[in-house]
């Protein structure tokens, strides 16, 4: 699959590096320029490029920056994407690296439905609540007792299915976690956010979380 990642960091890096080991075709990019991802490309033998090309003909782009960068991505972004491309948004909103946001904050929107208002275009919530080298150290083969659920949001069912496919692919179970209104129920101090855990105790992690922001997580 042409996959486009826009973030190559943590989870942008580590998402690069398993993705290419799979076989898909991967365009990463940071907002320094494809440049300073020589070591990377040459790692993972994924294509550097601009943030701005990097959803060119991609079926799936993940955008895994901090909260605070999203208004500023190119405009246009996803301009180029292949029909019907999945979006997948991994982030996380942190008052204290991305400065108060009130429309999360005071008008409750989820983490999620602000990014997709940034973007223009809806996303699956995926891999928020997962720690980056858990995607390189916790890939389990499907039926192993020990694989890890990680919990996916969204609106669009089929996109949903691309997005847990995918994720089975890299070697997690996946637990429907409703919409992308649902989406709270796996945000920051959430019982889900940070689980290490099978599909069971992720399902009620889920069922067990409460909707008001928790003061950690408040600006
Ligand atoms: N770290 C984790 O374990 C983890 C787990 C789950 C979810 N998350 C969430 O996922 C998101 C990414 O986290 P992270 O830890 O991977 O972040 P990170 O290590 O700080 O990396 C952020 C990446 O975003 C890039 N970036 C920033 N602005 C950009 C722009 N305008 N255009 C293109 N690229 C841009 C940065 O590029 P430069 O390097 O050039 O600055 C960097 O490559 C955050 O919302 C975070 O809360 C993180």
């Amino acid at each position: 699959m042409k996959i486009g990642i826009i973030g190559a960091g943590n989870i942008g890096g580590n998402l690069t590096r398993r993705l290419t080991a799979l076989g898909h075709d991967v365009s990463v990019a940071n907002s320094r320029g494809p440049e300073t991802l020589r070591e990377l490309a040459e790692e993972t033998g994924a294509t550097p490029v601009r943030a701005e090309d990097a959803a060119e003909g991609a079926e799936v782009v993940i955008v895994t920056v901090p909260l605070k960068a999203v208004p500023g991505l190119p405009s246009g972004l996803l301009d180029g994407a292949a029909e019907g491309a999945v979006v997948i948004d991994t982030g996380n909103y942190y008052p204290q690296r991305d400065g108060r946001i009130a429309a999360i904050e005071d008008e409750g929107l989820t983490e999620s439905r602000w990014t997709e208002q940034h973007l223009g275009h809806p996303v699956i919530k995926a891999f928020n609540g997962t720690y980056a080298q858990d995607l390189l150290d916790r890939a389990r083969p499907a039926g192993d007792p020990d694989r890890m659920a990680l919990p996916v949001a969204g609106d669009d069912e089929g996109a949903k299915r691309t997005v847990r496919t995918l994720i089975d692919e890299l070697g997690f179970d996946t637990v429907d976690a409703g919409t992308i209104a649902d989406s709270w129920r796996q945000q920051p101090g959430t019982p889900v956010y940070g689980l290490r855990a099978g599909t069971p105790a992720v399902e009620k992690a889920l069922a067990e979380a409460t909707p008001e922001r928790p003061a950690d997580f408040r600006a």
